[in-house]
């Protein structure tokens, strides 16, 4: 099963302006349209709760398809849960990714946060990452990962500016380890 992450970000590899939660602040309106149109494509699509609760009406109107929202207590968010569309789950992300493979997804698509990322990304379960860059300077703020014991080796495969002030989408795989 093939896993992308997808993300925007900051020249400066910033994925939230400072504190603030609200990445529409500061992305531009065409990538706001491109990731409306990724997330319409998806079968699946896997989030960390506090990216749910930055942007839950965006992601719950943005896609008819499965979301899963990882969160420790699942148990809380109950009444917003509908089967097949909006499941919260406590799981492992390898144990998370081998069930979504025995149901018959064939992709799905991590949409973040830097918490839920790094722990896809330690264990190993990224094949492709794709990133919008937005020409901007935000100097603090959430990363893409989080790690200061590894670093993992990319390889580009796609580019393309998608407005006049420079916004690029960049696809890269991820090289798993043998
Ligand atoms: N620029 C972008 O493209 C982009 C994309 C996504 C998010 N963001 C921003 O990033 C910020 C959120 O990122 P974040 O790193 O703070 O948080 P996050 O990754 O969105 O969410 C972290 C939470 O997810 C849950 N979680 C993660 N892995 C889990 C697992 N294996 N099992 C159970 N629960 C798990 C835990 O929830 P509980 O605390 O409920 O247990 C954890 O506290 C927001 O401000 C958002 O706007 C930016």
């Amino acid at each position: 099963m093939k896993v992308i992450m997808a993300m925007v970000m900051s020249l400066d590899g910033k994925t939230t302006k400072w504190r603030r939660s609200k990445i529409y602040e500061w992305t531009s309106p065409e990538d706001r349209e491109y990731f409306s149109k990724l997330l319409k494509k998806q079968k699946v699509i896997i989030l960390g709760r506090k990216t749910y609760e930055a942007a839950k009406t965006f992601i719950t109107s943005a896609s008819p398809s499965l979301k899963i929202v990882l969160t420790n207590d699942p148990k809380k968010y109950r009444l917003a849960e509908k089967t097949g569309q909006l499941e919260f789950v406590k799981d492992k992300p390898r144990r998370l990714i081998d069930r979504l493979r025995s149901k018959g997804f064939k992709t799905a698509m991590l949409i973040g946060g830097e918490l839920t990322n790094t722990a896809f990304l330690k264990a190993g379960l990224i094949d492709e990452i794709w990133i919008t860059i937005e020409p901007l300077l935000l100097g603090f703020g959430h990363g893409l990962y989080s790690d200061n014991k590894s670093s993992i080796p990319l390889t580009l495969f796609a580019v393309k500016k998608i407005n006049r002030r420079g916004t690029l989408l960049l696809k890269y795989k991820f090289q798993k380890p043998a």
